[in-house]
């Protein structure tokens, strides 16, 4: 493609991703396709010819997007919303266009170097202590699979990579019973056994109790085993629990355990300080990950991952070969060390382009404006008899339940509350998650796209109860 085609392509590109952006909410926001009619357009082969742009943008407007499920759209409320504001759109395309493969400093100096220095910035935005230090993954799970990796060789003086796990006595690891499936994954990668994950089981609230926390861990040490880690969740995926970190971070200071913390969702409410109260105790934090990549206007995959000790994880995940070796080593850092893959993407421009054009000032109203648009929605559920807040809003995540009055089978409920989002999401005019709650079937409603305003909300509430009130009981 010669230049001059691919500025026309380009200019044509955009147009088309502001239009996108613009008309969005036109869409349905859940994919309408069934299984394998995607597949059913694409030819079996590749082309033997090159084709042109406008056959390949037409293929694309006529399979692909209607394929995609939008979660730009405002009425997105399933998972957590994943932003992707448009200066981080646009500094995507700048890398795009460059193309760096940011492993060494070498590889490109200006992306290490902004990557330090935006993880700084971001560690203030959070009101973080000094003496974090940021570096960006791909996503939490990753962050966490790394931050337990340099756990589990701090705390065998590193000689679980050089002999493996079979040297040392059972290693534990302690966790909510709603924490995040990542962690349970990390411990299938780490070779540390599930049998070896402890669930520590959770309050009204959703949060870890931190005395039978205590109490597994002296239990594991009067039986011979190693407890090593505590993963504390502030803001569990399915309920918005939140973990004290005070009592926990005591315990493992006493117990010489590694405290990682996932605020993967809602570290992001960190920008406005009257949410800084979920970071009490952090101090006691070994390492901490806060996606960007979900609530802080920044294009999927940016994942922050702060820890204490860098050393540790670059002892735990160094590696040496000949050809990557550079004169000035010893006097930059070289992200390659920091995580899992050698290659890595330019993530730190799309970070430095929000917090620049938003500013502290524009983030912390994005923020605010969702937690009251969730507030909003938790006084409009309990206001109506036959519906049943289960988890209210303590950020932007709620749950509920349809319970029509009369009387009816815990099973009845669970199956109409699972028809209602079927029929919710097949609608198109919203997309919503479900969960459980100690065995309801109940909706889960995450509030975050940048889009969403007050009139979004009120339109999925009024569709929700509609929709209930048609159901055949
Ligand atoms: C609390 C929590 N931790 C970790 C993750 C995993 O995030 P990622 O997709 O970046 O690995 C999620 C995803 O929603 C989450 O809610």
């Amino acid at each position: 493609m010669d230049n001059a085609e691919f500025k026309k392509q380009a200019h044509l590109m955009v147009d088309w991703m502001a239009d996108y952006l613009e008309n969005i909410e036109n869409r349905p926001v859940r994919a309408p396709v069934k299984p394998g009619e995607i597949t059913a357009q694409i030819p079996i082969s590749p082309p033997q010819h090159g084709e042109s742009m406008a056959r390949i943008m037409n293929d694309f407007c006529q399979i692909v997007v209607p394929g995609i499920t939008h979660w730009q759209h405002p009425s997105f409320f399933a998972y957590f919303p994943a932003n992707a504001s448009p200066p981080s759109i646009l500094a995507e395309m700048l890398v795009a266009t460059m193309g760096p493969v940011c492993m060494l400093w070498q590889t490109s100096p200006a992306a290490t170097e902004l990557e330090t220095q935006v993880l700084e910035w971001l560690r203030e935005l959070f009101g973080l202590p000094l003496g974090l230090v940021g570096v960006i993954q791909d996503t939490a799970s990753t962050a966490t699979l790394c931050s337990l990796l340099a756990a589990r060789e701090s705390a065998t003086a590193h000689r679980t990579n050089q002999y493996g796990l079979k040297t040392v006595s059972p290693l534990t690891l302690y966790c909510s019973a709603e924490a995040h499936s990542s962690v349970a994954k990390a411990v299938k990668i780490l070779g540390l056994g599930s049998d070896n994950l402890r669930s520590i089981p959770v309050d009204s609230q959703f949060a870890m109790q931190p005395d039978l926390l205590k109490d597994a861990i002296q239990r594991d040490i009067a039986a011979g085993c190693r407890p090593f880690c505590v993963v504390a969740t502030l803001g569990t995926t399915s309920t918005s629990g939140f973990d004290p970190l005070v009592p926990i971070g005591d315990l493992c200071r006493q117990h010489d355990l590694w405290l990682h913390v996932d605020a993967a969702w809602a570290g992001s409410a960190l920008a406005a300080p009257e949410f800084r109260w979920m970071i009490n105790g952090i101090s006691k934090a070994d390492s901490i990950v806060i996606n960007p990549h979900k609530w802080l206007l920044t294009n999927f995959d940016c994942t922050a991952h702060f820890v204490r000790h860098p050393e540790e994880l670059v002892k735990a995940l160094s590696i040496q070969p000949e050809y990557l070796k550079t004169t000035n080593q010893q006097l930059v850092t070289d992200y390659r060390d920091w995580g899992i893959p050698l290659g890595r993407r330019f993530r730190a421009l799309k970070l430095w382009f929000v917090l620049r054009y938003y500013g502290i000032e524009g983030i912390q109203k994005h923020i605010r404006v969702h937690v009251k648009l969730a507030q909003e929605l938790g006084d409009l559920i309990e206001a109506e008899e036959d519906f049943q807040l289960l988890v209210p809003p303590t950020l932007t995540l709620l749950c509920f339940r349809y319970r029509p009055t009369g009387n009816v089978s815990e099973q009845t409920l669970n199956s109409i509350n699972q028809q209602l989002i079927e029929s919710l999401n097949d609608s198109g005019e919203v997309y919503l998650t479900h969960t459980r709650i100690q065995d309801q079937f109940c909706l889960r409603f995450a509030i975050g796209a940048q889009r969403t305003e007050r009139q979004h909300v009120r339109q999925a509430w009024a569709t929700i109860k509609e929709t209930a009130r048609s159901l055949p009981l």
